[in-house]
């Protein structure tokens, strides 16, 4: 059966236009959950995969049912995970790319992505400060310069951050394996992809020294010296120190500035974990709280979190390239070439062997509106949480255990209850309830309930709406 091309997209496209204006006029729920055998019945899996789509109508009818049993990240109450609403047309490059598959890992495999990704890191280096000497436009990886690469997600950025600390420290580990005395020191609250990198490089989880952090789970930076001589006595090698920026539960910075000074102080690999907060560079207004952080070694920068790239889209960013060339050291006869070549491959630098077309995805993302966009975005969503801070703090049915520094917040009801399953509970009746849509984490054993505010149709009113909605539901539970 031959279904025309563009009128199968053009019903798709409407679809999808008329999804997101009743998501973002509210008239639908944020998400339905029901169970995956019913999804499963409603969008025929069985019959389509055997017999494939029918017709163009067909099509529509299976994007029309796949859409109703979708998080409705839209919705103005959509509050969630860190996974921001993108732009309503930032499904292109994904179009283009799912049309002519060119993945952007080899240059001669596809010239344009590799190009916009080469020209986005470059972007990136800019807003670190640390372009310098380089032209937007100067794709060569080149020692002494800063380079970058783009990768699926910000567990494999931090993984390849890592590997290439390590080959800088042991630089003979790829063929003798890991030395038994290398320790990783890094914030208590580090995200778990650091102690899961730890684990699959070989090092263990015993290899993490973590430093202490104090009630909001910030790095205690006057730990740093006593902790680093103890191991330095016992004969371990540090490989390197980690900040989050921000932390992924509470949205705080460790403090930058002080552990770059630590690291450059003791000659020490510095590792910003800038997942989420990094985008802080993008805004004048903002970019004070992640200063310091020109003074990493590697920092990873997740564009499918602040910068609006549909997932998955992470930076691994290194100060010299000689760090990155290091990471990894397989030969692949079939693509790794000694010879000179026209562009630039990344494929050796990654985890991934084929990966997407990433960096079209990062530039359409910021293309759409222009860069300014994208910086409007970022202190509209910290602003917003301030206010929603602000609001809080007066009322005292609830406890807030901090002043945001981002755009996630933790806070508990606590006129009721202060009970970790109280909070919990909550949360899933609140979600239970289709109208919102938001997280709940532990910080120092204590259960808490997250906003993450990163909808640009999300305002004040909402989250006004949002306390009223927690009331409501904490009544129902208490009285039951
Ligand atoms: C600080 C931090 N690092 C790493 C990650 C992992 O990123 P990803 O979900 O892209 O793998 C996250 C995710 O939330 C994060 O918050």
């Amino acid at each position: 059966m031959k279904m025309k091309t563009k009128k199968t997209i053009a019903n798709v496209g409407e679809i999808l236009e008329n999804h997101i204006k009743k998501t973002v006029n509210k008239k639908t729920v944020t998400l339905n959950q029901v169970a995956p055998e019913i999804i499963a019945e409603k969008l025929k899996l069985k019959e389509r995969l055997k017999k494939g789509f029918k017709s163009s109508e067909d099509i529509s009818d299976f994007v029309l049912n796949y859409l109703d049993h979708t998080n409705h990240l839209s919705h103005p109450h959509y509050m969630g995970h860190q996974v921001p609403v993108p732009h309503n047309l930032a499904g292109i490059p994904e179009l283009i790319h799912g049309t002519i598959n060119n993945p952007s890992s080899l240059y001669e495999m596809g010239p344009a992505g590799s190009t916009c990704e080469g020209f986005m890191i470059n972007w990136m280096l800019d807003k670190l400060g640390w372009l310098k000497n380089k032209k937007k436009y100067n794709f060569t990886f080149k020692i002494g310069l800063p380079s970058g690469v783009l990768t699926h997600g910000g567990s494999v950025a931090n993984l390849t951050a890592l590997t290439a600390a390590r080959s800088a420290i042991s630089p003979d580990v790829w063929d003798k394996g890991n030395p038994s005395n290398l320790v990783v020191m890094g914030s208590a609250s580090a995200h778990y992809s650091i102690l899961r990198s730890l684990s699959i490089l070989g090092l263990g989880k015993k290899s993490f020294i973590p430093i202490p952090v104090d009630k909001n789970e910030v790095v205690d930076v006057s730990k740093l010296e006593s902790i680093y001589k103890k191991l330095i006595v016992k004969g371990k090698k540090v490989l390197c120190l980690i900040a989050n920026a921000c932390a992924t539960s509470t949205g705080l910075f460790d403090p930058l500035e002080e552990m770059g000074d630590f690291c450059q102080k003791h000659n020490l690999w510095f590792h910003v974990d800038g997942a989420h907060g990094a985008a802080a560079l993008v805004s004048k207004k903002n970019k004070k709280i992640v200063k310091g952080i020109e003074k990493a070694t590697s920092l990873i920068w997740d564009a499918h979190k602040m910068l609006r790239v549909p997932s998955l889209c992470t930076a691994v960013i290194f100060k010299d390239f000689k760090h990155q060339a290091g990471a990894f050291q397989q030969k692949g006869s079939y693509v790794f070439h000694s010879d000179k070549v026209v562009g630039m491959d990344s494929m050796a630098y990654t985890l991934e062997c084929t990966k997407s077309a990433l960096g079209t995805k990062l530039f359409w993302a910021l293309a759409i509106e222009g860069e300014k966009a994208i910086e409007d975005f970022v202190d509209y969503t910290f602003n917003l949480c301030i206010n929603f801070y602000n609001i809080l703090k007066k009322d005292s049915d609830f406890e807030i255990p901090y002043k945001p520094q981002s755009n996630i917040l933790c806070f508990r009801f606590i006129k009721f209850s202060k009970n970790n399953e109280f909070q919990l509970k909550l949360r899933y009746q609140i979600i239970n309830n289709k109208y919102f849509y938001i997280t709940s984490c532990e910080m120092n054993k204590i259960r808490y309930l997250r906003v993450v505010l990163l909808n640009p149709s999300t305002n004040i009113t909402h989250l006004k709406e949002l306390m009223l909605e927690i009331k409501k539901i904490a009544n129902i539970l208490a009285n039951q």
